[in-house]
C-alpha cells in the first residue's frame, strides 16, 4: 500500500511537490529468506547429504528449476494435488508451457532418458540438492519453495536397490542425529493394482454420502489417495478398508517379502503401514516415509519405486527407486532435538589499524594473512581503535595486530595476545611469519 504525501519543498519556489511513501517490499507468502543465522544448520545437513552420497556412490546432478509442464504432468500424474493444484506453470515469451520443478524426480527420469545414462554401467545413482516451487497452503513444515535432497538409484529391478537406498535414507538421519522410524508399504503394480483400485471403491461407494469433498473425487480419479485422507472421519473409514498387500500379485509378493527379509537381516526396525500410498502417481511396489520419532504432522523424507516412469516417458524400460527428504523440516527437527551442530570456526587474528594510511597497509597487510592461510578477520570501516578492539574480543581470536601512526612511521606493527593481554612490537615485514611462529605455538600448548 502506497499514500501520496504533500510537503512544502523550499527550494522549489515554495511550490507543493507530492512525494510517494513507498511500502517496502515483502515476501511472497509461503516463501522464506535463509539468513545467516540459520547456515550452520543448512551446511550441517547439506555437508552430510554430500557425504553420504559419496560413500554410498551417489553422483550429483542438478537440473534446472524450470521444465515442460507437460513432464510433470506425464511423469507426477494429471489427477494428482500437486499437477492439478500446486504448480507454479506459465506461458513464456516463446509460447512454451513451462513449470517450476514441484519436485526432482520427473526431471531426473528426463535428464536420464535425454543424456543417454542407460548406456552408462548400470545402476546409475545419482543425487541431487535444491529448491523446489508447490502452491500449497503455507503452514508449519509447508513451504512455497522449499529444498529438497533428492537420492534416485536408476537402472535396478531387484530389492537389493529399495533395501540399500532404505539403508542410506536411515544413514542420513542418524548422521543428523535424529531419531526416526521408517514406514514402509507397496503399492503393487499395474497388473495387481486395478483389482485393488476396484476393491476400494466398491468399499468406498456405499459410504460416498459421509467422505469429505476432496474423498469424493479422489474415489473416481484416484481412489489410493482415499487411504491418506488426513480427516478423521476418513481416516477411520481407511481402518475398515481393503488393504492392498492382500491384493499384490506374485512377482509383486516376492519383492515385498524380499526387502523386508533383507531388512530384518540388517535389523533394521520398520512399521508397516498399509494405507501408505504417496501422492504421485509414478509409484509401483515399494514404498516408504521417514517421520520424525514424534510423528509430528509431515514426513521428513518419504519415496519409493517407480520402474514405469521411465519407459512411460519415452526411454528404455528403465527400474528404479528413489527417495527425497525436505531440508526445512530437517533443520525444524535439529533444532527442535536440539541437536549439537559444528559452528564456522572463529578466526585466528584481528587486524585493527587507526587512519587511513594505516588502513591502506592494512588491506594489503590482510591478503598477505589471508593467502597463508591465516584466518583473519577486520573491520576496516571502523574508526576508533576501541571498537575494533571490542569486535575482536566478540570473535574471541587469538591474536590482535594494530596499526597506528607510530608504527606507521617506525615501521613496526603490534601484535597484542588477547589471552593475557600481552603486546609485542613487531618488525612489519616479518609480521606474517612472526604471526605463524605464535599460532604454532599456541596450537601447540593446547594440544598438550
Ligand atoms: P514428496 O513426498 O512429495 O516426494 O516430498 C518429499 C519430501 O519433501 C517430504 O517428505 C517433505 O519432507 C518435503 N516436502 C514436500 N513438500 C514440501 C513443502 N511444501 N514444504 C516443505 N517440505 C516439503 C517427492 O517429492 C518425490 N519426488 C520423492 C521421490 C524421489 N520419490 C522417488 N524419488
Amino acid at each position: 500500500m502506497s499514500s501520496d504525501k504533500k510537503i512544502n519543498d523550499p527550494s522549489a519556489d515554495n511550490e507543493v511537490v507530492k512525494v510517494k511513501k513507498i511500502s517496502p517490499p515483502q515476501l511472497v507468502r509461503g516463501m522464506h529468506d535463509i539468513l545467516p543465522a540459520e547456515w550452520p544448520w543448512w551446511n550441517f545437513v547439506m555437508s552430510e547429504v554430500t557425504d553420504l552420497a559419496l560413500v554410498y556412490g551417489f553422483q550429483r546432478l542438478e537440473t534446472p528449476a524450470l521444465e515442460k509442464t507437460s513432464l510433470f504432468t506425464r511423469a507426477i500424474g494429471a489427477a494428482t494435488d500437486v499437477v492439478e493444484k500446486e504448480m507454479y506453470s506459465f506461458v513464456d515469451q516463446s509460447g512454451d508451457h513451462l513449470s517450476l520443478r514441484p519436485e526432482y524426480t520427473a526431471g531426473l527420469a528426463r535428464a536420464y532418458i535425454e543424456h543417454g545414462l542407460h548406456t552408462w554401467p548400470q545402476p546409475v545413482k545419482i543425487f541431487s540438492l535444491g529448491p523446489l516451487w508447490r502452491h500449497e497452503r503455507p503452514q508449519a513444515g509447508r513451504y512455497r519453495q522449499f529444498w529438497q535432497l533428492d537420492f534416485e538409484i536408476l537402472g535396478e529391478a531387484s530389492a537389493t536397490a529399495d533395501c540399500q537406498l532404505i539403508l542410506a535414507a536411515v544413514a542420513l538421519f542418524e548422521s543428523l542425529h535424529l531419531p526416526i522410524t521408517v514406514q514402509i508399504n507397496s503399492v503393487g503394480c499395474s497388473v495387481c493394482r486395478p483389482a485393488y483400485k476396484q476393491a476400494l471403491q466398491d468399499y468406498y461407494r456405499t459410504k460416498r454420502s459421509v467422505l469429505c469433498e476432496d474423498c469424493k473425487r479422489r474415489l473416481t480419479k484416484n481412489p489410493l489417495r482415499l487411504l491418506d485422507c488426513k480427516i478423521e472421519e476418513d481416516r477411520e473409514l481407511a481402518k475398515q478398508a481393503p488393504q492392498l498387500v492382500d491384493y499384490l500379485c506374485e512377482p509383486c509378493n516376492a519383492h515385498f517379502v524380499k526387502l523386508l527379509e533383507y531388512l530384518d537381516e540388517v535389523e533394521l526396525v520398520y512399521q508397516l503401514n498399509p494405507y501408505l500410498v504417496r501422492g504421485l502417481d509414478y509409484y509401483t511396489r515399494t514404498v516408504f516415509e521417514v517421520w520424525g520419532a514424534d510423528e509430528g504432522k509431515s514426513a521428513l523424507a518419504a519415496g519409493g519405486r517407480y520402474d514405469n516412469l521411465i519407459a512411460e516417458l519415452g526411454g528404455q524400460p528403465t527400474p528404479a527407486i528413489g527417495f527425497a527428504g525436505g531440508l526445512e523440516r530437517i533443520v525444524a527437527e535439529l533444532k527442535t532435538r536440539q541437536v549439537g551442530i559444528p559452528l564456522p570456526s572463529s578466526p585466528d587474528i584481528f587486524l585493527a589499524c587507526l587512519g587511513d594510511t594505516a588502513r591502506k597497509k592494512a588491506i594489503k597487510l590482510f591478503e598477505d594473512l589471508r593467502r597463508r592461510g591465516i584466518k583473519t578477520a577486520e573491520s576496516f570501516t571502523k574508526e576508533g581503535l576501541k571498537s575494533q578492539l571490542e569486535i575482536a574480543n566478540r570473535l574471541q581470536v587469538k591474536f590482535t595486530l594494530v596499526i597506528g601512526q607510530k608504527e606507521l612511521s617506525d615501521g613496526t606493527i603490534i601484535v597484542r595476545d588477547m589471552e593475557n593481554g600481552i603486546q609485542e612490537i613487531v618488525d612489519f615485514n616479518k609480521v606474517v611469519e612472526e604471526v605463524q611462529k605464535r599460532l604454532v605455538a599456541r596450537e601447540a600448548d593446547t594440544l598438550a
